[in-house]
């Protein structure tokens, strides 16, 4: 068989040539070139998505018959809430997270479980069959309908499922696979790009639900190719500090499902345990009330959550002075500092200023900015704020507070975890008392502070 042909595309600007160069001779962009195969008879942009549905004829929209896709269960509840209720057919689930997070260790329980319902592959690419097997026995999971296959070879993971057919392939992890139609290194953007369009091709053609794990670079990002995201159908990602026993998975993009749904789980000596009640976890358990201590309601897909933030004001040494943030987003902080100095009349520029989300949860959500800017005062001031107190807000650049989503859900979570008094957006008052809280309505910033 010939050698498939390849060339370099530019990622900037598309356009092609046939050997690598540093800049792209179209648009003079440097470093964008990738190498792709071209194959026979298809354009070269004919194979970089697999498309779900079959060649192009022209229908009706309310003449196609909308089936639900058939599910697959995991059998792990907190897995099936970010999946959307289980695997799907012919789906193709993307799994992120710094290494040694717990994805093979989740993946090979839920594997267990999809085993007991129909064939399942194990394609092993950076473990050893002993390894694996290893785990298994650690696990106790029952291991006698797992298929495994230890291989990196694009082509042979093709083979196997096309001749084993089964229900799940799990690939741990597509950075090391490689196509040997390429000749750039595993994990190179390029391959990994190819084997994922490959394999997306094979799960759409075959209804193999296929799940790649993916490394996250320190950046953040899923190693090289943010491109992943876009042909998968669903895109997990596992956080939680790697210090504590908590272990977070997000949805970041599902097509089959709700994104923003968050499965929690605690890592055991036998693997990742649920946690069916996780709105308490992210509370430091110190007994004083500590200054720069805030504790918010933040929403997560169905489900409130009580975290804590914390902040600390020091006297910067230095003519800029630092604004770190774990767990939040760094700019918004910075937006957050200029508004308490221009409605609230609190400077902070002589000041270092750092937040922090307790239990290394990423908190997303604009309505945290309250508890910040409160934690922030309470610890510039070196006075905490009252004990039993949450707080939930946006804040605008006028200064004035914002109402959040489901307001009511948070306050009632509040009020069932002990706390006696909530701020909160004049707008997410409720009209009737909810038994046990009571809730200090705020318009603006400053309304807040001075409470
Ligand atoms: P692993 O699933 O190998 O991480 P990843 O595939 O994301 O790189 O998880 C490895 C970590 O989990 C490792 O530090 C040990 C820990 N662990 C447990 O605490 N209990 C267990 O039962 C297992 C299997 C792993
Ligand atoms: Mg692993």
């Amino acid at each position: 068989m010939a050698k498939p042909k390849s060339v370099y595309t530019c990622t900037e600007c598309g356009g092609q040539s046939p050997k690598w160069q540093g800049q792209c001779p179209h648009c003079d962009a440097w470093n964008t070139l990738v190498e792709s195969v071209v194959e026979p008879g298809k354009g070269a942009g004919a194979n970089r998505f697999a498309s779900l549905g079959g060649a192009g004829e022209v229908v009706t929209l309310s003449e196609v018959e909308a089936k639900d896709f058939p599910r697959m269960p995991t059998l792990i509840g907190e897995f099936d809430r970010v999946l959307g209720g289980g695997m799907v057919e012919g789906g193709v689930v993307l799994i992120g997270g710094d290494p040694g997070i717990g994805k093979s260790t989740l993946l090979l329980q839920a594997a267990a479980r999809l085993a007991e319902q129909g064939g399942v592959l194990y394609v092993t690419g950076e473990e050893s069959a002993q390894q694996v097997a290893l785990r298994a026995r650690r696990l106790e999971v029952n291991a006698s309908k797992i298929r495994l296959l230890p291989e990196i070879e694009l082509e042979k993971v093709q083979a196997t499922i096309a001749s084993l057919k089964p229900r799940v392939a799990v690939i741990d992890s597509i950075q090391t696979l490689y196509s040997s139609a390429l000749t750039s290194a595993p994990g190179s953007v390029a391959q990994v790009r190819e084997c994922a369009a490959q394999l997306t091709r094979v799960a759409k053609q075959s209804g193999t639900a296929i799940v790649f794990v993916g490394h996250v670079t320190k950046e953040g990002a899923l190693a090289g190719p943010r491109v992943l995201e876009h042909m998968v159908d669903t895109v997990l990602y596992f956080e939680g500090d790697t210090h504590t026993s908590f272990r977070l998975i997000r949805a970041f993009k599902n097509r089959f499902g709700a994104v923003n749904e968050m499965g929690v789980f605690a890592m055991t000596e036998k693997g990742l345990r649920e946690v069916t009640n996780p709105s308490a976890l992210f509370l430091s358990h110190h007994r004083a009330d500590v200054p720069g201590s805030c504790v918010m309601v933040t929403q997560e897909g169905t489900r409130p959550l009580l975290v804590e933030l914390q902040a600390l004001v020091d006297e910067a040494h230095s003519p800029q002075p630092r604004r770190l943030t774990v767990g939040l987003e760094q700019n918004r902080l910075a937006m957050l500092l200029a508004v308490l100095h221009r409605h609230a009349g609190i400077a902070l520029f002589d000041q270092d200023v750092f937040v922090n989300a307790v239990g290394g949860v990423r908190i997303a959500e604009p309505g945290a900015d309250l508890a910040v800017t409160l934690a922030i005062v309470s610890s510039l001031r070196n006075k905490a704020l009252p004990a039993k107190h949450v707080v939930f807000g946006e804040v605008g650049l006028a200064g004035e507070v914002r109402p959040v989503q489901r307001g009511q859900e948070r306050l009632r979570e509040a009020a069932k975890l002990g706390f006696t008094h909530a701020i909160v957006p004049t707008a997410n008052k409720p009209r009737q008392r909810i038994e046990g809280i009571e809730v200090i309505a705020v318009d603006r910033l400053s309304d807040a502070v001075d409470r």
